[in-house]
């Protein structure tokens, strides 16, 4: 049985695969209307046994009013027309599986949407009733009580709370909602709430799926007094020794629900996971996310924020080993998803450059071959690491954030909330690129597609990089095999060199070394080149921002 270095059991599917998410309004369109769906992705399964991932997560497909694309759920029961039907979903689920493909959806249990038949119920019931008492309402403050209840502010920017009207057309109470005003947050104090996710766990657990991936899965408890937090908000919890923990994030009262959730899943035949989305820092902290009764997995948002720099990659990904290995849980990494710049694009910005929130016109672009040439080493260096890891569609083509995107056509309400500030998330979700010459790049049947796509995601398309030699297609390809061959996912990583500009390890056979530095440095003498993210110089040094695979 696979151990952590200090003895720990680790056992699952999971810990040792390579996940792909899959965000389905902009993986495949098989109807032309311009948004991805179901038949879409399930049409193109191929692509990703031939990439040679072992899993798929599902970004929410859900019927929702898709004011955050989807994170707003009115049904958690259904599909919305917008990516098929509830049949489409179970035919997407048993091809994924007869092609050895897990599939893990997307849960949102933090908040609803506005239109789930729970908050409409909610809006028409009186103060203090039980429909309210699933949401969190509260009374403004003041005379007339127009101010919100307390000053926290929603991750999107503007005020986390918004005023209803009373059915008979008076100003009403106040709803929280950390995020957009169409995702009220739940009441996880009430038992209502937990019964109805466990069954909406089963509901998903008897299609046959793998598991979940636990959106704001730090959020669902609020502190009790809701006390005023004057910090400005972010997703991450910002937990720093010295700082007070903010008070709607990474609260002691979320572990016990994944207890319940855990207890749920092994009651079920087969391997199913859970996976955190928790913006929890510093890695012990969210290690607490992943103790041996809760979930299974939690993101590593640490090592994709970390700097693409020697020390700070050794740094980030020794404390994630020794995190959860104190748990006895299996690490994961992970650099790109649809709520960050990608990472061909993030890291074509200056070194350290903290978190982008988006980038448009007129903003400082990113060096796009520095980027994505960043990107290829991060990549191999990531794919190297024991446990799992989590890519994001389009990463395996080097596609880049659309960085230009006209501002008139941006659809996260980040844009609209940050009064224009913020650019948001919509250039990492431009619908992906399979054929050059293809109408919307062989995303779909028509030239529709919901973003607009850059002209030069023509020389990104899949068709364009398959069995090309030393395209990034054929680097994903190469390495996942290599990775599966070698069993790097359940080996133990041995530090060889640390140093200011080159890092070394081994994984069993394979040693992994990648130069940040300006000076090219040798292979290990007599070594066999398995991999490389970039040609070696002529006289076979290892070149900057390269990283090398090789069998000593
Ligand atoms: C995290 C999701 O990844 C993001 O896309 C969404 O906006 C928020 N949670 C709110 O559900």
């Amino acid at each position: 049985m696979q151990q952590t270095p200090s003895g720990h059991p680790v056992t699952g599917w999971w810990t040792e695969a390579s996940i792909y998410q899959i965000y389905p309004r902009s993986f495949a369109d098989s109807d032309g209307d311009g948004v991805g769906d179901l038949p879409g992705i399930t049409a193109r399964l191929d692509h990703l046994v031939e990439l040679g991932v072992d899993a798929v997560w599902l970004s929410p497909f859900y019927p929702s009013p898709q004011a955050d694309a989807g994170y707003d759920v009115a049904d958690y029961r259904d599909v919305d027309p917008l990516f098929g039907t509830l049949a489409d979903a179970d035919k997407l689920i048993a091809e994924a599986r007869s092609r050895g493909l897990r599939v893990i959806v997307d849960l949102v249990p933090n908040h609803t949407s506005s239109a789930h038949r729970w908050f409409q119920a909610a809006l028409s019931a009186a103060p203090g009733s039980a429909e309210r008492s699933r949401y969190i309402f509260r009374d403004g403050l003041g005379p007339t009580g127009d101010q919100p209840p307390n000053d926290w502010q929603s991750v999107f920017g503007g005020p986390a709370w918004t005023r209803t009207v009373d059915p008979d057309g008076q100003p009403g109470q106040w709803y929280l909602h950390l995020f957009d005003t169409g995702q009220p947050d739940l009441n996880w104090d009430n038992p209502e709430v937990h019964a109805e996710f466990l069954d909406v766990l089963r509901f998903w657990l008897d299609r046959g799926v793998d598991g979940f991936r636990v959106d704001v899965a730090h959020g669902l408890v609020k502190q009790a007094d809701l006390a005023d937090w004057q910090e400005p908000q972010e997703i991450l919890s910002g937990n720093e020794v010295d700082k007070p923990r903010p008070p709607m994030w990474d609260q002691e009262g979320v572990h016990e629900i994944y207890r319940q959730w855990r207890q749920l899943l092994d009651s079920y035949p087969g391997e199913r996971v859970l996976v955190a989305e928790a913006w929890v820092e510093p890695a012990e902290r969210l290690a607490r996310y992943v103790r041996p009764d809760e979930m299974h997995q939690a993101f590593n948002f640490e090592y994709l924020l970390a700097a693409w720099t020697a020390p700070a990659q050794y740094a980030v990904i020794t404390r994630s080993l020794e995190a959860t290995d104190s748990v006895g849980a299996p690490t994961t990494w992970v650099l790109s998803n649809h709520d960050v710049v990608r990472h061909a694009s993030r890291l074509g910005l200056p070194v350290g450059t903290a978190r982008p929130n988006g980038i448009g016109i007129g903003d400082p672009q990113p060096d796009a071959a520095l980027g994505l040439r960043r990107a290829r080493a991060a990549t191999l260096l990531m794919l190297a690491l024991p446990g799992s890891a989590y890519l994001y569609q389009g990463e395996e083509l080097g596609l880049p954030e659309h960085t230009t995107l006209p501002d008139e056509a941006r659809q996260d309400p980040t844009w609209a909330r940050s009064g224009h500030t913020q650019r948001g998330r919509d250039g990492c979700r431009v619908p992906i690129p399979w054929e050059a010459d293809a109408p919307s790049y062989g995303f779909g049947p028509s030239d529709a597609s919901w973003l607009p796509q850059p002209p030069l995601w023509a020389e990104y398309a899949l068709d364009r990089q398959r069995d090309v030699p030393g395209s990034t297609y054929e680097l994903y390809r190469t390495a996942l095999r290599l990775r599966r061959a070698h069993g790097l996912g359940r080996g133990t990583l041995e530090w060889l060199s640390s140093g200011d500009e080159v890092l070394t390890f081994r994984n069993g056979e394979l040693t992994v070394l990648t130069n940040f530095g300006a000076t090219p440095v040798p292979v290990p003498a007599g070594a066999e080149l398995l991999a490389s993210s970039a040609p070696l110089h002529d006289d076979g040094t290892v070149p900057t921002d390269v990283t090398v695979w090789v069998r000593a």
